[in-house]
Parts: structure tokens; sequence; C-alpha cells
């Protein structure tokens, strides 16, 4: 005979980067597996879970303040599972302070074992308190269930964790050290993705393009670039994030040279001081990045460049910050994520002396982001005439509009039919907004589908 499972409701909110939107879907996968489905608000949850993020403080105390908040429903309903993952586990005084502070926390795990879920989940649903965070991860599991939130885009891993220290970062310790996936077990991923219907896939790593080197048969990343290029099916690949200290020729003359690879690169930048960059231990000078983005836009033509940038970094003098601001200017990145920096526990610029006021450090936030609004609207404004391929990603019935991204990541608005979502159609840039470009299609799109 067979049972029907009983359906159960999961609330997930996911914080930080790509790579916790990724293992979200992972999470995801692996509780549709169990019998759960997705609900939108934590009253109509069965199952609590927080996917954390610790690079910055702020979002942190936001977890304290929402899980503190889930106290009275707990008590209204005992059965009420409430989760915490993601990279706040991963750090010891963080987790003992979570332990303390949040009582009705049922179950913790960390950013190595997600697979260990349906177990952990088992024995919290028994009233036990779970906590099972390991330091580092063993061997890569491959083929987990992945719950894709998109039906054309596809975030894919390709390397997992950070070895490179940034003074300011918590990021090698939440993560672990640099571990690279098999080449075929991606190439095979995408191929399946593609063969799904997916049309575009965004390469994952916090240093993507440090791929490879690791492997008992070191590749790199402009080589599986080349592989993944000559799938069938697949239209876009698009890869975030780049260190500069690892973009290397074959790499960027691959960006210039496959069809599908984007002319977009997010190349954190972080300084324009080369002491500040010292002392972040960043691996480049303000020099080696300005000729890196030199070469850049000498092979690629069309190249976005985009960035982050740390604000008020120990030690940061109004000198230091005007080489940000004149290295932002220089280069015209179409965006940037700012942010003011934020001490993180353990991490050696934690201890550094000369911490920079809060004023201060938003005083030249503020100046930062005005400049780059100045420069987003001239870079936007450089697109208006071009006509350039979108790959049409949602329609909105009210508007009768499609909301598409070029391959160098702008994102446009054009007049169109419901039915090009999901089709890459040919625009003529007519206008710059603030955020977006306005455009028209080109060719005979109007028709429908037979
Ligand atoms: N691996 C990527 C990004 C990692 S985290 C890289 O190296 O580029 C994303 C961004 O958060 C970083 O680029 C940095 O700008 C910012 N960040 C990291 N730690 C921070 C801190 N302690 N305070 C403020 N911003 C921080
Ligand atoms: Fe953090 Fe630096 Fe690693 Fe990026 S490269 S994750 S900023 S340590
Ligand atoms: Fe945050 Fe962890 Fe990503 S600290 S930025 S969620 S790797």
């Amino acid at each position: 005979m067979i049972y029907e499972q009983p359906q159960k409701s999961v609330y997930i909110k996911t914080m930080g980067c790509q790579m916790n939107e990724h293992d979200t879907e992972v999470i995801l996968g692996i509780l549709t597996s169990l019998g759960y489905h997705e609900v939108g608000s934590v009253e109509e949850a069965d199952l609590i879970l927080y996917n954390t993020c610790s690079v910055r403080e702020n979002p942190e105390r936001k977890v304290y303040g929402h899980i503190t908040s889930f106290r009275a429903l707990k008590e209204k309903n005992p059965s009420l599972v409430i989760g915490i993952c993601g990279c706040m586990t991963q750090q010891k005084l963080e987790l003992e302070n979570i332990l303390q502070k949040l009582p009705h926390v049922d179950l913790i795990f960390g950013t190595h074992n997600i697979h260990r879920l349906p177990e952990l989940l088992d024995r919290a649903a028994s009233g036990e308190r779970i906590v099972e965070v390991w330091d580092q991860g063993e061997d890569i599991i491959e083929d987990l269930p992945v719950q894709r939130r998109d039906p054309l885009r596809a975030f894919v891993n390709v390397i997992y964790g950070c070895t490179n220290f940034c003074t300011y970062c918590i990021v090698p310790y939440t993560r672990g050290r640099e571990r690279s996936r098999d080449a075929e077990a991606i190439v095979e991923e995408v191929r399946a993705l593609a063969l799904d219907g997916v049309r575009e896939i965004t390469l994952l790593g916090q240093n993507v393009n440090a791929y490879g080197k690791d492997l008992k048969n070191p590749t790199d990343f402009a080589e599986l670039l080349h592989r993944l290029n000559a799938i069938p099916g697949l239209e876009r690949i698009r890869f975030t994030t780049s260190h500069p200290r690892d973009m290397k020729d074959p790499l960027i003359e691959a960006m210039a040279a496959l069809d599908k690879v984007c002319e977009h690169l997010h190349l954190p930048v972080q300084s324009g001081s080369s002491e500040i960059l010292r002392r972040m231990n960043r691996g480049y000078t303000r020099e080696d990045y300005l000729e890196l983005v030199r070469r850049i836009k000498n092979v690629i033509p069309n190249v976005n460049l985009t960035t982050d940038i740390i604000v008020g970094f120990p030690g940061e003098t109004e000198e230091d910050h005007q080489a940000t601001l004149d290295l932002v200017e220089d280069v015209g990145f179409s965006s940037s994520f700012t942010f003011l920096y934020s001490p993180r526990e353990g991490t050696p610029a934690a201890k550094m002396a000369d911490q920079i006021p809060e004023a201060t450090k938003k005083q030249r936030i503020y100046e930062l982001i005005e400049l780059q609004n100045r420069i987003s609207a001239a870079t936007m404004a450089a697109e208006v005439g071009s006509i350039r391929d979108i790959l049409v990603e949602s329609y909105d019935s009210v508007k009768k509009t499609l909301l598409g991204r070029t391959k160098n990541h702008y994102q446009v608005v054009v007049e169109g039919p419901e039915h090009l979502v999901g089709e890459i159609v040919e625009v003529r840039i007519t206008r710059s907004l603030t955020w977006t470009l306005r455009g028209e299609l080109l060719g005979n799109h109007s028709s429908a589908v037979c």
C-alpha cells in the first residue's frame, strides 16, 4: 500500500551572496524530496530556516532580531522547527552566541553539511536540539537535488571556499579552503541544465577565476569556459566573483573569443590606494589594477566592469579615499557595491589600530556613491543608440513590457509580447533611465507563437 506523505511547509530566508542563494536552492531541493513545499510567511510554516551571512555586522543583527520575535510562534505551535544555517553558524563565537541567546532554535547546521539535512531534521522533529557544524568540507558532494527558482537561468558552483585571507574578510573562516569541482562534473551539470531549457548559467565561486589550481589534474578557468562554450542549447555564460590577482591573459582572451561568455566582469577592487590594498592583503597595487583594466578594455570590446569597494578600512586617510574616488572615475565602472568597513571578530583588520569613526566612513561613502551615480548614468547613456541582444527574463502584464539583459549586463525594458520570455531578441537602446535602459524590439516579433 502507498501512503501519501503529509505535506509540510518551509519558510526560508536567504541572506548574503549568490553562494548562499544557491545553497538555498539545494536545501529546497532536499526539502522538496522530503515532502516540503515553500511558503511565503513564517506564520504558515512548519519549518523556519534562516540561511545566514556573516560578511558584515548588520545582517547578523537582523537574524537575532527576527528569530527572537519567533518565540511567540513557537509557544503557540511547539512542533514548529526553527533552524539556522549558513555562514554565521561556522564561527565558533557566533555559534555560542546563537546557542545562548536563541534557546528556541532547534536546528543548527553549517555550510559544509547541507547534505545531512534529512537526518538532522528527523532528529530535530523528535524534540532534540540539533547542532552539527563541520569545520571543513569533506569531499565535494555531487548530485544533490536542486530546486531552481528560475527556469531560464541557473547558478552552477565551480569552486567552493576561499584561501585568500583578505585581512577584513570572514569568508575563508566560514567557507573553508578553496576546493574546485571536477571539470567533468561541471560540464555534465551544465549539459543537463541546457537540456532542461536553461539558457544562461552563472558560474559561482568566491574566487571563481582561481578555478582548477587545486585539482589533481590542474586546469584553469579559461579552459573550463572553452568546454562550457561548446555545450549545445546553452546561450550565455556569466561568472562571479573574479579576483584581480587571478585575472590572467588566457581568461581575458577566452572572454573575448567565446561567443557565449558575456562581456561583463565583476572585478572587486576594494580600494584605490596601494597602501590600503597592501594592508587588506589583496595581492595587487592600484597600478596593477589599472593596468589590468587597460588590458581587459583593449581585448574585450563593450566590456562592462563592475566592482566592490570598502570604505573606511582601518588607517584609511583622506588621501587614500581620494585615490579610491580617482580610480573609480578612471575605470568608469557601470556600478559598484559600496560597503562601510565592518570589523569581523577573528580577522586581522578588526585588531588594527586607527579604526575609522562611523561619521567619517559615512561621509566618505556618500561621496563615493554620488560619484558612482554620476558615472553609472554616463555609462548607461553611452549605450543609447546601440543594438543589443537581450535574453527576455519576464513580462509585465500591466505595462505590457518585457524585461531582459544585454550580454554586457544592462537591464533593458521594451514593449513586446509575453511569448518572447525565454527568447533572445534584438533591440535598439533608445533611452537610459536611472537603473534600466529603454529599448525597442527590432525585427518582427509581434506574431503569436505557432
Ligand atoms: N570573494 C569576493 C567577494 C566576497 S564578499 C571578492 O573577493 O571579491 C563580497 C564583498 O563584501 C567584498 O568584495 C567586500 O567588498 C565586502 N566585504 C567583505 N568583508 C567586509 C567587511 N568586513 N566589511 C565591509 N565589507 C566587506
Ligand atoms: Fe573574502 Fe578576499 Fe576571499 Fe573575497 S577573496 S572571499 S574578500 S578573503
Ligand atoms: Fe556572506 Fe557567507 Fe556569502 S559570509 S557573503 S553568505 S559566503
